[in-house]
């Protein structure tokens, strides 16, 4: 077996994480619209496939540093529901690389104890992904460390419309009575059932957009949006935004007076800016 990601995880990371997770209390859940890998590519005047190959070596960072951090959940818009749209030859070209990651991948999500699941419409996808999503599902469904999620074909007003019509079923099957429907009950019926709401969202690229991304997941979410196309955006980039996560004040529609007598951790910000001003010095 390769040696783990904490194995070979180098000593200046590992010192700058363990710092972090001092600064402040870890989001649970982060969320991720990976945008901007075609932009990547035309700047440098590279097919687009060539910004969504470098895309996955951001990924393979980005899931590895979640993972080597502690974060609960990682959810990653890959593909979504509109991206069918696209030039028929770049989505036969997407779904290439994403079979080609998941191969290459699952063994070792697997050996560093990461959970992988899928949300969206994905009986859409070419059958060989969708075998290597259950697979890939299958064999981790009992690790306990990152849950990392691949919204695929996803549509978060679709999965809205797909729940309504599964509790209407059951309104009429009689498993379910229309006065039982609350918030959670709703929670439970989509596909982000079981997973805490995202956090932090990130968006990539500058774009201020949620793109029908988890829709009704997101409601309390704190966006992060970064001009960083998405092949440029590494593990450094991720502390970043947990720095500036740290700095937020989730309040949850109270007030700021009301935070300062729970215990709603709030970081020390000269510390915070410390840590900041050693990211950018690298
Ligand atoms: C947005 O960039 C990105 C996508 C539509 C696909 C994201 C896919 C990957 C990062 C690779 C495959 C994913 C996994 C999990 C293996 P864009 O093409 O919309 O960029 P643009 O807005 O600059 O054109």
């Amino acid at each position: 077996m390769k040696p783990t990601w904490l194995e070979t995880q180098a000593d200046d990371d590992k010192q700058l994480q363990s710092e972090l997770r001092q600064a402040g209390a870890m989001p649970r859940h982060i969320a991720i619209i990976m945008d901007g890998n075609g932009r990547w590519a035309v700047e440098r005047n590279l097919p687009r496939v060539a910004g969504h190959e470098e895309g996955i070596e951001s990924v393979r960072d980005i899931v590895k540093a979640a993972s080597q951090i502690g974060i609960e959940c990682l959810t990653l818009y890959a593909f979504s529901m509109e991206n069918w749209k696209r030039p028929r030859q770049e989505v036969s070209i997407l779904m290439t690389l994403l079979e080609k990651y998941l191969r290459q991948e699952i063994r070792e999500l697997h050996d560093n104890g990461v959970k992988l699941k899928s949300i969206g419409k994905t009986n859409a996808l070419p059958k060989s992904v969708q075998k290597l999503l259950r697979e890939g599902a299958e064999m981790t469904a009992d690790n306990t460390g990152l849950t990392l999620t691949l919204a695929l074909s996803y549509s978060g007003r679709w999965d809205i419309a797909r729940a309504m019509q599964v509790m209407a079923l059951d309104v009429r099957r009689g498993t379910l009575s229309p006065e039982d429907i609350t918030e959670e009950k709703i929670s439970s019926y989509l596909l982000t059932s079981g997973m805490p709401d995202p956090d932090l969202l990130i968006r990539t690229s500058g774009e201020k957009r949620l793109s029908n991304y988890l829709l009704w997941e997101t409601a309390y979410a704190e966006m992060y949006i970064t001009d960083a196309l998405w092949p440029d955006f590494r593990r450094n980039d991720l502390y970043k935004s947990l720095l500036d996560y740290f700095g937020r004040e989730r309040r949850f529609g109270k007030t700021s007076a009301q935070l300062l007598d729970s215990d709603n951790p709030k970081s020390e910000c000269g510390y915070l800016q410390r840590l900041m001003n050693m990211f950018y010095a690298k």
